[in-house]
């Protein structure tokens, strides 16, 4: 017989006789709880005339919302149930709902967006994996006067002028395949994946912090512990999620002693995953601390000029921000573990791969509830992700890869030379490159979904009207009440066929081509009506409104350059198994039939210089 709460409820009156009495009348109350709970959640539902997915278990959205498997439940969120749709909570908690409609979503993230917050248990696991309040910790005031801070590392001007910085770490990843090639027949096989970690990790130390991990020294130690701290953080905490939601008021937690003495007992339980935990965070935070000390060192000795006389003439980004704080008005100045914060959450990448050089990878986190789980997800993906993503596509696709080689050839040839390395504005400039970093941004948008949480009764318009099956009522706002769950589908926003046409689950960079590619890169959601308000062409990939991914620039021109220099010099092939890409914390790759971990195996070949 199928479980249902009034199937249920005979059945445990049959058992009651067989239990002691206080465990009957413990069952009892419990039952009685759930139900008058589950009751008045289902009376009570504000979004009766919202249609949306059946669960596919008594236990609600959240394990379809975060089925490693269930990317596709995602993409099809849209076409299947329109741009609002309604999610069961079972017996796990109430509805929420998922949005992907533009009007309602520029409400959400712009316009009222101090009404939908993301969860407190994000803030709190943040604060305490950087020691401090950062971005992801704080809301309101405080994060509109930390972003006015940081903003202004991420200029164009400041991204460019990183330009040789990136050059010489891919030069470094261009080293490493050679070495790895030399002797080998045509097309050997490689896990791309690994060389994209370690490229990514060393763009944003040199870039983001001044700093190296030498992350193409296999043995480096400083890059194997920070690798592991850095990879692990996020699973291990997300095995935490019962504490979760008392990090952030442990965090304020006075006397001092005793906030230190609970965290030091919780290491002692019979369970590893609080002291891994402990030790991930011991680990990244010396390295941001010390680099914080050497900087402000310098700078107190010899003002900008020794920053600038550091190995990246203080471009990193760090730098700009720490100088930039400390020529601030007093009251706008940043304390110093708020900007160690943020150096963590800045250079926070987000690794696919495993340990590549430890012994074992760390597990791949249990579904978590999606509160504290979606939010981790939103908040940032890697260019290393992104970055494997377009290798494994260029590999299906080799007279792709041609037409990119020749338009490569002929911008090299317009310099007058035989100058490999393109300046930022010389990337932008490569009409098929930038179509093809756009759409597969947009059709791989490496956040499938980010969470927020109302504050307050809100009403939000809506540009695609929703209709109420029961009595045919066409209404074009929604109330969102205070405490829904609100799933923003990034993914499923950016494959809409409403908004992008009949072809929007395909790959056509063509779309961005010409003075019709022009057109949609450009279109405002204000000017358009149907277009998204996201940072990124009006595509949901970086999010968009004040909570919008300041390092967009970073990444777009980081995954241009590293393509490049890699399709000057090499051609890829599939190998003989697909990648499989699974929705954890992020989205992973792996290779078909293949569970040992993350990879992405590609055939290599390196090509003649041409
Ligand atoms: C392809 C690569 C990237 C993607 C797709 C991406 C996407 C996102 C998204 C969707 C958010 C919003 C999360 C939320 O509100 O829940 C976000 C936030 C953020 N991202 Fe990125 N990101 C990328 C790369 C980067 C890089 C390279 C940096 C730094 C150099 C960066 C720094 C940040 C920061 C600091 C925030 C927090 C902003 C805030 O809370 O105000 N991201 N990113």
């Amino acid at each position: 017989m199928p479980f249902t709460t009034s199937s249920f409820l005979p059945r445990l009156t049959e058992l009651l006789p067989q239990l002691s009495l206080p465990t009957a009348c413990a069952l009892a109350a419990f039952s009685l709880v759930c139900y008058k709970t589950i009751g008045r959640w289902r009376r009570s539902s504000p979004y009766k005339h919202i249609s949306g997915p059946k669960a596919s278990s008594k236990l609600g959205y959240l394990l379809d919302l975060h089925n490693p498997e269930g990317l596709d439940w995602h993409f099809q969120m849209t076409e299947k149930h329109g741009h609002v749709a309604k999610l069961d909570g079972g017996l796990m908690g109430p509805e929420a709902l998922y949005v992907t409609d533009p009007a309602a979503l520029h409400a959400i993230l712009v316009k009222d967006h101090d009404m939908f917050r993301e969860s407190t248990e994000f803030a709190g696991l943040f604060g305490v994996i950087h020691h401090g309040d950062g971005l992801a910790s704080v809301y309101g005031d405080e994060h509109k006067k930390q972003r006015k801070l940081v903003d202004p590392i991420f200029t164009t001007t400041r991204i460019s002028r990183l330009t040789p910085l990136f050059y010489n770490v891919t030069r470094q990843l261009q080293a490493s395949l050679n070495a790895d090639l030399a002797d080998k027949p045509q097309g050997h096989e490689i896990d791309i994946l690994d060389r994209l970690v370690r490229t990514t990790l060393e763009l944003i130390a040199q870039g983001g912090l001044g700093h190296t991990f030498n992350s193409f020294d296999h043995n480096s130690q400083e890059f194997m512990d920070f690798h592991w701290a850095i990879t692990s953080v996020l699973p291990i905490g997300s095995q935490l999620f019962l504490f979760l939601p008392y990090l952030q008021s442990w965090r304020r937690m006075e006397p001092v002693w005793l906030r230190r003495f609970l965290a030091q007992a919780v290491t002692y339980l019979p369970w590893s995953a609080p002291r891994e935990f402990k030790k991930a965070c011991d680990t990244m935070h010396p390295v941001y601390q010390k680099l914080l000390d050497e900087k402000k060192e310098l700078y107190e000795g010899g003002g900008m000029s020794a920053l600038e006389e550091s190995a990246t003439g203080g471009k990193d980004l760090m730098t700009i921000l720490f100088k930039s704080n400390w020529e601030a008005a007093k009251d706008e100045r940043m304390p110093d573990d708020v900007v160690v914060a943020n150096m963590g959450y800045v250079s926070r990448y987000r690794p696919i791969s495993a340990r590549a050089d430890q012994s074992s990878p760390p597990p791949p986190s249990p579904p978590l509830p999606a509160r504290h789980r979606s939010v981790v997800h939103g908040a940032q993906e890697t260019t290393s992700g992104a970055l494997s993503r377009f290798i494994s596509l260029l590999a299906l696709k080799p007279e792709l890869q041609a037409r990119l080689r020749d338009e490569l050839r002929a911008a090299r040839e317009n310099k007058g030379g035989d100058e490999e390395d393109f300046d930022f504005h010389e990337l932008n400039n490569l009409p098929l490159l930038d179509a093809v970093c756009r759409e597969t941004l947009r059709l791989f948008t490496p956040v499938t979904f980010v969470w927020r949480q109302t504050i307050e009764d809100t009403v939000v318009p809506l540009q695609y009207p929703i209709r109420d099956e029961a009595t045919g009522k066409v209404t074009n706002e929604l109330l969102i009440t205070k405490g829904t769950a609100v799933y923003l589908g990034l993914a499923a926003a950016n494959r809409s066929t409403a908004i992008w046409g009949a072809d929007a689950g395909e790959f056509r960079p063509e779309r961005w081509m010409g003075k019709a590619g022009h057109d949609l890169a450009s279109a405002t959601a204000e000017g358009k009506g149907t277009r998204l308000p996201g940072l990124y062409s009006n595509m949901m990939t970086f999010l968009g409104g004040p909570r919008g991914c300041p390092g967009m620039r970073f990444a777009v021109h980081e995954i241009k350059l590293v393509l490049a220099v890699l399709l000057q010099s090499y051609s890829f092939e599939r190998s003989a198994q697909d990648i499989d890409w699974k929705l954890y914390i992020t989205l992973t790759p792996y290779a078909e039939g293949d569970t040992s971990g993350p990879k992405v195996p590609v055939k290599v070949t390196m090509l003649e210089k041409h």
